[in-house]
């Protein structure tokens, strides 16, 4: 029987593939899903096919990661625990998707996966692959086997002559693509440890950011990037762009100890310096078109959106109906916002749009003959009216 297998290059998946062989007598079909990770995939095919694979997958998925994945949850404003821009998170539906079509069109009776039991990773993709094909068996040996650590992995490649990168020691689990990077483990284990600023991978450390701001200009319409400077980008090319200008302003940096939907939390330091920069000019564009019910009931949504994304329900009823929701919000979402980068600080200076609220004519201090200050007083009387009477009956019960 064959077998498909989201296989990174790494040692866990290496030993993974050979595992799959030895102790399954599976026929193993690795597939390297590229989602803008900064890799070498000619030496992982050859990896994989010198690891045993029987085929090979490279799949440069990066425009549709942008525009089906990274977009919607963008328009969306989610954000996790009021910090994570969920760049690990939506990854894994697509990879899961992608991993699903392989194993139809090949064949396959299972699909395996290299994430803990531990972990968001492994809920993320076992639930996609429920949702798009329920009668594929999942295969998760982190869950099954006996090795218990890294040395153990080592010792199963060396047994059995698996290619070992070549690499310095893993100190940190990380987990890249073209949105963020994330880094958790080794000394972050401990909330009290600061971060090394070597970690960065991204970014520069802010403190070492040119001491004097950029500033860019970011176009959108309907809810999506599509210029910066009057340049127009693809979707891809758009997070590359924003990366390099906000990562060289130190753009994007958070720390966080968050809650995994298993239960424990763990600390983690994300860059998304690219995201960052986007999702605070976007914020800033909707504060001048959305109203005020909408704005404020989109809140609600955005917190229930990124909670979605986090538990991995990307392929839900209510996350599809959520986005029904976003996009008409996004109708008028349109305009250009310009920020200002510098050290580490990303704000938006100056926005404009077609479709616009704010009217000067309306809030000026000045004189003006469409608001009528008069008006203002039965409104007031109407609008505290409830308080009014609660005051009345408590002073008419104590004069009693
Ligand atoms: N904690 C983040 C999340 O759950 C990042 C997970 C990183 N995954 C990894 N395999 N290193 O989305
Ligand atoms: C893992 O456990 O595989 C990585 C961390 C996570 O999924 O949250």
């Amino acid at each position: 029987d064959k077998v498909v297998l989201a296989y990174s290059g790494g040692l866990d998946t290496s030993v993974i593939l050979k595992w799959l062989e030895i102790e399954h007598n599976l026929d193993v079909i690795a597939v390297c899903i590229d989602v803008g990770q900064e890799e070498n995939f000619i030496s992982v095919k050859n990896k994989a096919l010198a690891t045993g694979a029987s085929k090979v997958y490279i799949i440069d998925v990066k425009e549709e990661f942008v525009s089906d994945y990274i977009f919607p949850t963008l328009k969306a404003g989610a954000v996790y625990e009021d910090k994570y821009l969920l760049g690990t998170s939506f990854a894994r539906p697509l990879i899961s998707k992608k991993l699903v079509e392989i194993a139809e069109k090949e064949g396959a009776v299972a699909i395996a996966h290299g994430a803990t039991g531990k972990g968001n990773d492994q809920v993320r993709f076992e639930a996609t692959i429920k949702a798009l094909n329920p009668y594929l068996k999942i295969i998760a040996p982190w869950r099954q086997w006996n090795l218990k650590s890294r040395e153990d992995c080592i010792d199963y490649a060396k047994k059995h002559n698996i290619p070992i990168p070549v690499t310095k020691e893993k100190i940190y689990s990380r987990d890249q693509n073209l949105w963020h990077i994330s880094h958790e483990g080794g000394n972050l284990e401990d909330p009290w440890n600061e971060h090394d600023k070597d970690i960065y991978m991204m970014t520069v450390n802010p403190e070492d950011a040119p001491d004097k701001p950029t500033y860019i200009e970011i176009k959108f319409e309907k809810g999506i990037p599509v210029s910066i400077d009057g340049i127009k980008y693809s979707p891809a090319n758009m997070i590359y762009k924003l990366n390099e200008i906000g990562g060289s302003n130190g753009i994007g940096i958070i720390d966080i100890v968050e809650n995994r939907l298993v239960g424990m939390k763990s600390r983690g330091v994300y860059e998304t310096p690219g995201g960052t920069i986007l999702y605070e000019a976007h914020k800033t564009l909707e504060k001048l078109v959305l109203d005020r019910a909408v704005l404020s009931f989109k809140k609600m949504v955005s917190e229930k959106y990124a909670q979605l994304v986090y538990d991995g329900l990307w392929f839900t009823h209510l996350k599809n109906s959520l986005d029904k929701f976003v996009d008409n919000t996004q109708e008028v979402v349109s305009g250009t916002v310009k920020m200002k980068l510098y050290k580490g600080s990303c704000k938006s200076v100056a926005t404009k749009s077609p479709n616009s609220l704010y009217n000067e004519a309306f809030v000026t201090f000045g004189e003006d003959d469409v608001y009528n200050q008069k008006d203002a007083e039965g409104f007031i009387n109407l609008f505290t009216l409830p308080l009014t009477i609660n005051a009345i009956m408590k002073k008419e019960k104590n004069e009693k």
